[in-house]
């Protein structure tokens, strides 16, 4: 099939004539049953009618994606998401009103519309209100609810650029919309509304510290605090390997000074041992490190542009057929939660402390 790619600029959040000709052209693609992939705040998604079962089964086999991961349903009206929940409880409400539309995902029982495709056999359901005026526009000419996965193939870094959707799916979906760079850079934050206490299922840029102040204490998925506990995570693709670089990537932790000197001298003995080395460093320490590809993630004095840059730079390393990468770990307070979520993933787990 032949991958058509729409450029979107959409200046001052208003669309040309030809833009708006091309989203509308687009949502009938997907009330016809098929994929758009298209531009969020947080990460590109791969868009199919939520309440169309064959859409869902065409968006796992686009992504190579096991389908018993469910999908987020996106929305573009608040009073949509009473379409596809038993019922809207107060804490979905006030979430609603101070951070949607905006990146965060709510979990809720389902409804009977919604097909078990959809939600991967689960009797709960995903569900967003992306705040990016091309996904609003493409969901309300999509038929009001759009089922979106993070455009990739399964297991690699999810696409934060249109040319990262490109790599992974072109020829595999109807269309792409372009619209440059995701803003935030991770997804949506998820919180899950069916226990008795909310819960982050996903730490995102909607942070465990805002949802406390307007929720009261909320908890975190314990398979996310403390990964080696053996636990199963609540949102079944938190369970599978991802955002990983082909090559092996180390996180090492400690003061500046050790974490340089001990990545030179790994990075030096694998290089003598053969491979491809790189380093995915910050600005503050970049010129020290010896390695044959120095990655630049960003300032240490600015997580949202680490946010920003971590899944792009992840791809960097695959363009460049690095083989042992080599991170400085971040903290693991606010936003810090969920980029170290990622890097941990991307890392299988595997930190130095020196
Ligand atoms: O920012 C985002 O959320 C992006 C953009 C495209 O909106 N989407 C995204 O979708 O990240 P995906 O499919 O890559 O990740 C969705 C996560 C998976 O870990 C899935 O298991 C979890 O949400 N999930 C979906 N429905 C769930 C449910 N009913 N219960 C628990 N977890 C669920
Ligand atoms: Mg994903």
């Amino acid at each position: 099939m032949e991958t058509k790619i729409l450029k979107i600029r959409q200046e001052s959040g208003l669309f040309s004539p030809e833009e708006e000709a091309g989203l509308r052209l687009a949502g009938e693609v997907i009330k016809g049953g098929g994929l758009v992939a298209f531009p969020t705040e947080t990460v590109y998604g791969l868009g199919g009618d939520a309440l169309n079962p064959e859409s869902a089964r065409k968006i796992y086999a686009a992504k190579g994606r096991p389908s018993d991961n469910p999908l987020i349903i996106h929305i573009c009206r608040f009073e949509d998401m009473r379409g596809i929940v038993r019922e809207v409880p107060r804490e979905a409400e006030i979430i609603a009103d101070v951070f949607w539309p905006g990146p965060i995902t709510m979990i809720l029982p389902k409804a009977e519309n919604v097909p078990y495709e959809t939600t991967g056999g689960l009797d709960t359901v995903a569900v967003r209100f992306p705040s990016h005026p091309v996904a609003r526009k493409l969901i309300a000419y999509g038929g009001g609810y759009i089922a979106a996965p993070s455009a990739n193939i399964s297991g690699r870094p999810s696409p934060t650029a249109a040319r990262h959707v490109t790599e992974d799916m072109n020829g595999r979906i109807e269309m792409i919309l372009d619209a440059g760079d995701a803003g935030i850079g991770l997804e949506s934050t998820i919180l899950d509304l069916t226990s008795r206490k909310p819960v982050i299922l996903r730490p995102g840029f909607v942070t465990r510290e805002m949802l406390d102040r307007v929720l009261g204490k909320v908890d975190t998925d314990a398979a996310i605090v403390s990964p080696d506990s053996g636990q199963a995570p609540k949102a079944p693709g938190m369970k599978y390997r991802h955002y990983a670089p082909a090559g092996q990537l180390v996180i090492v932790e400690g003061e500046p000074g050790a974490v340089v000197s001990y990545i030179n001298r790994q990075a030096g003995a694998d290089k003598a041992a053969g491979e491809k080395t790189g380093v995915l460093g910050t600005k503050e320490l970049l010129v020290q490190y010896r390695a044959d590809v120095v990655k630049c993630i960003g300032s240490r004095e600015n997580e949202e542009n680490i946010a920003r840059n971590l899944f792009a730079v992840l791809r960097e390393f695959d363009d460049e057929k690095v083989t042992k990468i080599y991170s400085e770990g971040f903290s693991d307070q606010g936003l810090g939660q969920a980029i170290m979520n990622r890097l941990l993933k991307a890392a299988g787990h595997r930190v130095v402390r020196v």
